[in-house]
């Protein structure tokens, strides 16, 4: 049978993403995200996503497109994809807490000091909180 789905105790994250993204712009977000997912397509967790370069590409963009709407930008995948409904489209993969810390350091590894995305030290902390928040609600393998 298959594993039982976990549902973290914490719930839905509370409040919203920093509104950075008129501050960070969309090239440099779109390249972060480039950067992250080739991290995690050299990861303990790379089985996850796509081993065509092309799919893997894709599969940034979306993640780009989500986090420029998240950080108050256009809509772009509400637009393209509907409503986001994160946790529900991860629940085909398989995520425990060891997959939630390695792609938590492919997102710290490619976000680096936070200077490519124009962003200063505080800046870079509250958006590492609200990710690590964000990500903890992906979870769902114990
Ligand atoms: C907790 C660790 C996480 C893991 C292991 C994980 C893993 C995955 C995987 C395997 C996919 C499908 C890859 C593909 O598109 O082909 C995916 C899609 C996606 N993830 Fe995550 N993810 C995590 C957390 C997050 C977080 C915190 C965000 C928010 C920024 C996020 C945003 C997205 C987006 C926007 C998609 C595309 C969904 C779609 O339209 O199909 N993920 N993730």
């Amino acid at each position: 049978m298959a594993d039982p789905v976990y549902t973290p105790p914490s719930g839905p994250p509370q409040g919203s993403p920093p509104r950075l993204f008129e501050h960070i712009g969309l090239e440099p977000l779109q390249a972060f995200s480039r950067d992250m997912y080739q991290r995690l397509s050299r990861s303990e967790i790379s089985a996850l996503f796509p081993s065509d370069p092309g799919e893997l590409e894709a599969a940034s963009r979306r993640q780009a497109d989500f986090l420029t709407g998240a950080f108050g930008g256009p809509q772009l995948y509400r637009q393209k994809y509907g409503h986001p409904r994160m946790r529900a489209r991860h629940l085909p993969f398989p995520i425990d807490e060891h997959a939630r810390q390695t792609w938590l350091s492919c997102f710290q590894g490619a976000l680096g000091d936070g200077s490519r995305l124009n962003l200063d030290a505080a800046q870079t902390e509250e958006l590492l909180r609200w990710i690590e928040r964000f990500s903890e609600w992906m979870m769902n393998r114990k």
